[in-house]
């Protein structure tokens, strides 16, 4: 993917397929890529390991939009929701982000560790070695404290590398005592400081949204988190217009969702330096329309795939399949879809070293039993990956 650009259209010609191919890795990161005996010769000091059969090496994943720091489940929702149950019925059963909140709120830190770890590593051994991680089921300066403090730990105890990120503004909390406005207010005077203190994380997310914070009311939190700082990310336009406008406005790293968005906000996009993700997991989930990927892509934007697993709206969690899917309805390229998942989704979070199989980058690999990199995307998911390296260390082999 070496000569790939970050914005716009990619054919499948412009993708560099490299045979009898091998990579040259020292301390974690990629040295060289090249063909296999000409590196052999080149570096008689290495050791080598050769794959035996057919193999594919991809850039490890990465999903730049996931919640998999929760506690609970929301499978009654699910059943509800598709038995044809309304939005407000199911909040009034009892379901919904706040049901959520309530589980996550009873779960201690270490439980949330626990379960945050055992996502990742299934994220790991589908191939995805960097996961952005939000809070956002806490929903208080504390709660909001214990989320983020649980996902650095979890980052720790997996070898998949955690990207957290602040969702204090997901909906104003039932049991806060105020308005929106004095909601965000005390997040960014009371949270955002220890956010800081703490290098508990460098970016914040806000839900633009009828049912969560209007563009007027998150003008302010965003300006204050910039002033501190912080990166800029958003859930916008899922289903209604405005937040996409919001990002761009504060020169956000990323607007995600976009399921709503129009030829306005696409283009809107295509124009700034925010990157467009998409979420297949929760039109898969809410059984909606996809994000207009081809739209965004022929509009010259920037666009980044992401499984936004949470236990609401995206119970799969599972990246491949998602991008695939989305890829085959939104007729995107396999190259398209490959960017989205690897050097687009880094721009997203702002990592420079990793993405590509390049010199310099981070040596994360997937490895697919395939000769035929359409292989991978043609199984929908259902070819996994062999091997994963992480750091240039095998951290699953299925061999
Ligand atoms: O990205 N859209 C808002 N937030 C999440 C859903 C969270 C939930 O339902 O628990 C999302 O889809
Ligand atoms: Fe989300």
């Amino acid at each position: 993917m070496t000569g790939l650009s970050l914005k716009g259209a990619i054919s499948d010609d412009e993708l560099t397929v490299l045979e009898d191919a091998g990579l040259l890795i020292s301390e974690g990161k990629i040295i060289s890529v090249g063909g296999f005996d000409e590196l052999k010769y080149s570096h008689p000091e290495a050791e080598i390991h050769t794959l035996e059969g057919n193999h594919t090496c991809l850039p490890g994943f990465i999903d730049s939009h996931t919640h998999i720091c929760f506690g609970g489940s929301r499978a009654n929702d699910y059943a509800m929701r598709n038995a044809g149950k309304t939005y407000l019925e199911i909040a009034k059963a009892g379901g919904g982000i706040w049901d959520t909140v309530t589980q996550t709120r009873k779960a201690s830190q270490e439980t949330l560790t626990k379960h945050t770890v055992k996502l990742a590593n299934r994220h790991l051994k589908n191939g995805t070695t960097t996961i952005e991680v939000k809070s956002g089921y806490g929903l208080s300066v504390d709660e909001e404290l214990k989320m983020l403090r649980a996902i650095k730990k979890a980052d720790t105890a997996s070898s998949a590398d955690l990207i957290s990120t602040c969702l204090a503004a997901h909906m104003l909390p039932k049991d806060f005592v105020g308005s929106a406005s004095e909601y965000l207010e005390e997040i960014g005077t009371n949270l955002f400081p220890i956010l800081k203190e703490e290098g508990l994380t460098t970016r914040v997310d806000a839900f633009i949204e009828e049912s969560a914070f209007s563009a007027e009311q998150i003008a302010p939190y965003f300006q204050e988190a910039k002033t501190m700082g912080f990166d800029i990310t958003v859930h916008a336009d899922q289903f209604s217009t405005g937040g996409s406008k919001v990002a761009v406005e504060f020169e956000a790293v990323s607007a995600d969702h976009l399921e709503a968005s129009t030829q306005t906000e696409i283009e809107l996009l295509a124009k700034s330096n925010t990157i467009a993700t998409a979420l297949p997991g929760a039109s898969l989930g809410l059984g909606c329309n996809f994000t207009p990927a081809r739209k965004i892509l022929d509009a010259g934007g920037v666009l980044s795939i992401a499984s936004d697993h949470n236990p609401g709206s995206a119970p799969m969690g599972d990246l491949l399949t998602q991008a695939a899917i989305l890829g085959a309805f939104e007729k995107l390229s396999n190259s398209e879809v490959l960017a989205g998942i690897t050097f687009r989704a880094a721009a997203a979070l702002r990592l420079e070293d990793r993405g590509k199989l390049t010199k310099g980058m981070l040596a994360d690999l997937s490895i697919f039993h395939t000769s035929n990199y359409n292989e991978i995307l043609y199984n929908q998911g259902n070819l996994k990956p062999c091997m994963v390296f992480k750091n240039g260390e095998l951290v699953y082999n299925k061999h």
